[in-house]
């Protein structure tokens, strides 16, 4: 008796002795703290200002985080496209604030186990700042408690007082403009925007007034490259983010499931399969960090009107 409870005794002191290694085999248990510095507001603006290019990639749960962070993607954005990649839905429409709130938690979650440094952003849904500033409030406290750094919303114009009230309270905000999968139904689909002159002369402006309510980021999707470029240059401390936007954005960003090749769909024209060539989604994402900062990704004409 006395043998076997030495015995067993014997056999976790073992187990314990060996080097643990979590179940599933997803993040790394105790890695030591990363040495690169946290992504912060004065980090992005100086990068904005010396003409880095910002890397962004949507994330939607803890080890995809990790893996991102690891591979150098400085901001994650837990985008409402989950509806699609995550839910099955066939837009963003149908997501639902409570879910940003729990995906915002796990990205957050995995980015906090694995010591990344990544800029958090959580994607206000719709519906959750339609109406009034007081909503927004309350929605973008929802999603900053959950570990978001930033939120992000869609639109301009009736946006704007939106984004003041929010960075006013010490919210940052990315927003929006060009393609606004929201507002897919009003658009009358997924459309390239501000082809027009009349439609490129309300983006410049809204874009000017959201940088003047304080927005420090800008998403420009599915709108001509040489816009984009203009909007680029004529704003000054608000960095513009490109999907379909051109090479001349202050960054890029693209959805994960996308750039991994797992769209099941006719692939979007500004999307590149980072898989291509990569022997790990971490190779995958090196690769997509890679080509965004020596300009090689997107090339206009090809991923770009
Ligand atoms: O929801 C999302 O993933 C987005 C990106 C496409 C910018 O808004």
């Amino acid at each position: 008796m006395t043998a076997s409870i030495n015995n067993a005794s014997a056999a976790d002191a073992a187990a314990q002795a060996m080097p643990t290694g979590t179940p599933y085999g997803t993040l790394p248990p105790a890695s030591t703290p990363s040495a690169r510095k946290p992504l912060s507001l004065p980090r992005l603006r100086e990068m904005h200002t010396q003409g880095e290019k910002i890397t962004m990639l949507t994330a939607y749960d803890a080890t995809f985080a990790a893996v991102a962070d690891a591979a150098g993607v400085e901001c994650i954005l837990v985008g409402d496209s989950l509806g699609m990649v995550c839910q099955g839905l066939s837009s963003t429409v149908g997501v639902s604030l409570e879910t940003m709130r729990y995906h915002t938690e796990c990205v957050a979650g995995g980015l906090r186990r694995s010591h990344g440094v990544a800029w958090l952003i959580g994607d206000l849904p719709f519906g959750s700042y339609h109406e009034s500033k007081e909503q927004a409030l309350r929605s973008a406290v929802v999603l900053m408690q959950a570990g978001a750094h930033m939120v992000k919303l869609e639109g301009g114009g009736w946006t704007t007082e939106t984004v003041r009230f929010l960075v006013e309270r010490g919210i940052p905000v990315c927003a929006h403009l060009g393609l606004t999968p929201q507002t897919v139904h009003a658009l009358g689909g997924y459309r390239v925007q501000g082809k027009t002159d009349e439609s490129a002369a309300q983006l410049r402006r809204e874009a000017s007034a959201l940088q003047d309510a304080g927005a420090s980021m800008l998403v420009l999707e599915m709108v001509p490259a040489a816009l984009s470029a203009e909007v680029t240059q004529a704003l000054t401390h608000c960095a513009t983010i490109g999907i379909g936007a051109g090479n001349g954005t202050a960054g890029q960003v693209l959805v994960l499931h996308d750039m991994l090749g797992m769209n099941l769909g006719k692939m979007a024209k500004f999307v590149h399969n980072f898989m291509d060539g990569a022997s790990s989604v971490r190779g995958a994402m090196e690769a997509y960090v890679r080509a965004v900062k020596d300009g090689s990704f997107p090339v206009n004409g090809v991923h770009a009107w």
